[in-house]
């Protein structure tokens, strides 16, 4: 996006802002305080992101959007038929320019104005990681519209909550690349963003920073996304919130350039949330693994990071070895290994692969956390997929970059858990899978 930056005049806008929730009529449409909202989410089977949808704009229009757990905040193509009369660009300088991180101000480039290319607004950097194995990033304008999203009434859905200024940025169609049909952004999850999804609702509705997200395993049946506090209901009122085991979130600083109003470099912490696996164990064995890799370094390589956008776990090649050795070591002798089928490496013939309540008969992999005591259990329907008729694959994939973190948990192994994200106490819980529960991720009441 090319921009005319601005001299700083000082524009001052009285809006009906989050921050500014004392003033009662912010909440106008909504009559109610919900504690939960929730969203809908599918694994879309083309480009296995997991799509969730919301309305925004006036009048409503359903949208859409990408899960993205480390993105700071929600974006949608605007450059494709925007329309909405509620539609507010934050002026330059303004608090919503500070609030949704600007990194530039300036003037729209195009003849006439629209959504996402107006004068004096403020921009700030979206970016979208299933762009070609590395996150592109380009600059989108920061606005505000009206958005609606469902509550939670107990475990049965409650009524629709209305805000009618949810800050976001307006993007260019370049970034939906690679998000499956129709996608028209991504809805940012990550930490330390005071506008991404959940953090903005929260202030909005005063509870606490906190969501859990539970993938479902099947492109038809759809997951949940909890935004707000627990309970987590699924089918036989089970709260999957009780069965939680917490590792604290690792926060870590990263540098960004501001163009506006000054050239500079500043430190602001990283949205991506990033944990500490210490070891790795399969049915019970230590894995020799490399410990300098497994933590998080000052320039943000190495460690363990969460990711939707990532389909199946990657791991570094050193750490990939180690673990598809001992994998295959402990597998029925009778299973034979079979030509790898991308982007796996790691394939069997699936004959006498067994399968029971917990899917496909495997060893057991613990991710062991912060404490030896404390570790998170895959079992076979998260470490394998079955990839034709009789070839079964290790689920995860040797890290095709050279650099990057060591092991970035990505979406299919999270499937049918439930994974709590708490922000305000800093720390994510993981439930073991749901099948040891008799339940799942889809198997819920609020659709
Ligand atoms: C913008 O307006 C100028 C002058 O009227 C014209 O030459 C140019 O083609 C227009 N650009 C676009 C993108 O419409
Ligand atoms: C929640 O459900 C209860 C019982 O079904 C009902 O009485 C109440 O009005 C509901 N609350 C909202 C906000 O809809
Ligand atoms: C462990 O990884 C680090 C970082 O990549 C590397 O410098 C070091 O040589 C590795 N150590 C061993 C024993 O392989």
């Amino acid at each position: 996006m090319t921009l005319f930056p601005m001299s700083s005049s000082g524009y001052y806008l009285f809006h009906c802002f989050f921050l500014l929730i004392t003033f009662t009529n912010c909440l106008a449409k909504t009559s109610f305080q919900p504690k939960t909202l929730f969203l809908l989410v599918k694994k879309d089977p083309s480009s296995l992101q997991y799509i969730t949808q919301i309305h925004q704009r006036t009048p409503l229009a359903p949208l859409k959007l990408a899960l993205h757990l480390g993105g700071e905040c929600l974006w949608v193509d605007c450059e494709k038929g925007y329309k909405s009369s509620t539609y507010k660009q934050a002026l330059c300088n303004s608090n919503q320019c500070n609030l949704a991180r600007s990194t530039t101000c300036g003037n729209c480039y195009e003849n006439n104005t629209r959504p996402g290319c107006n004068n004096n607004a403020c921009y700030n950097v979206v970016s979208n990681p299933a762009m070609d194995n590395t996150a592109i990033s380009d600059e989108g304008e920061i606005a505000e519209d009206v958005l609606s999203i469902r509550s939670i009434n107990g475990s049965i859905r409650g009524p629709v909550a209305t805000v009618p200024s949810f800050v976001f940025s307006c993007a260019t169609s370049t970034l939906t690349q690679n998000l499956g049909k129709k996608v028209k952004g991504m809805v940012g999850f990550g930490q330390q963003s005071p506008v991404s999804f959940a953090t903005q609702f929260a202030s909005i509705f005063r509870f606490s920073r906190q969501f859990a997200i539970c993938l479902s395993s099947s492109t038809e049946r759809k997951g949940v996304i909890f935004i707000g506090h627990s309970p987590y209901f699924f089918s036989l009122a089970f709260d999957a919130s009780q069965d939680l085991i917490y590792t604290p979130i690792i926060t870590h600083p990263r540098y960004i350039t501001i163009t506006y109003p000054h050239y500079v470099r500043i430190k602001r912490d990283s949205p991506e949330y990033y944990i500490q696996v210490s070891s790795v164990r399969i049915n019970g064995k230590k894995l020799p693994l490399n410990k300098t890799l497994l933590s998080l370094d000052e320039n943000e390589e190495g460690g363990t990071r969460i990711s939707t956008a990532v389909p199946y776990t990657e791991l570094e090649g050193s750490i990939y070895s180690v673990v598809s050795k001992a994998f295959i070591n402990e597998m029925p002798k009778e299973v034979k290994m079979v030509r790898p089928v991308q982007p796996f490496k790691t394939c069997f013939n699936s004959t006498y692969i067994g399968m029971s309540r917990l899917g496909y008969n495997a060893p057991e992999i613990n991710l062991v956390f912060h404490k030896p005591n404390v570790y998170w259990t895959i079992i076979g329907a998260n470490s394998l997929v079955r990839v034709s008729d009789g070839v079964i694959c290790l689920a995860f994939v040797e890290r095709s970059k050279a650099s990057g973190q060591a092991i970035v948990i990505g979406g299919y192994q999270m499937q049918d858990n439930l994974v709590e994200f708490d922000l305000s106490r800093g720390r994510i819980g993981f439930s073991n899978s749901l099948f040891f529960r008799q339940t799942m991720c889809s198997n819920h009441n609020y659709a």
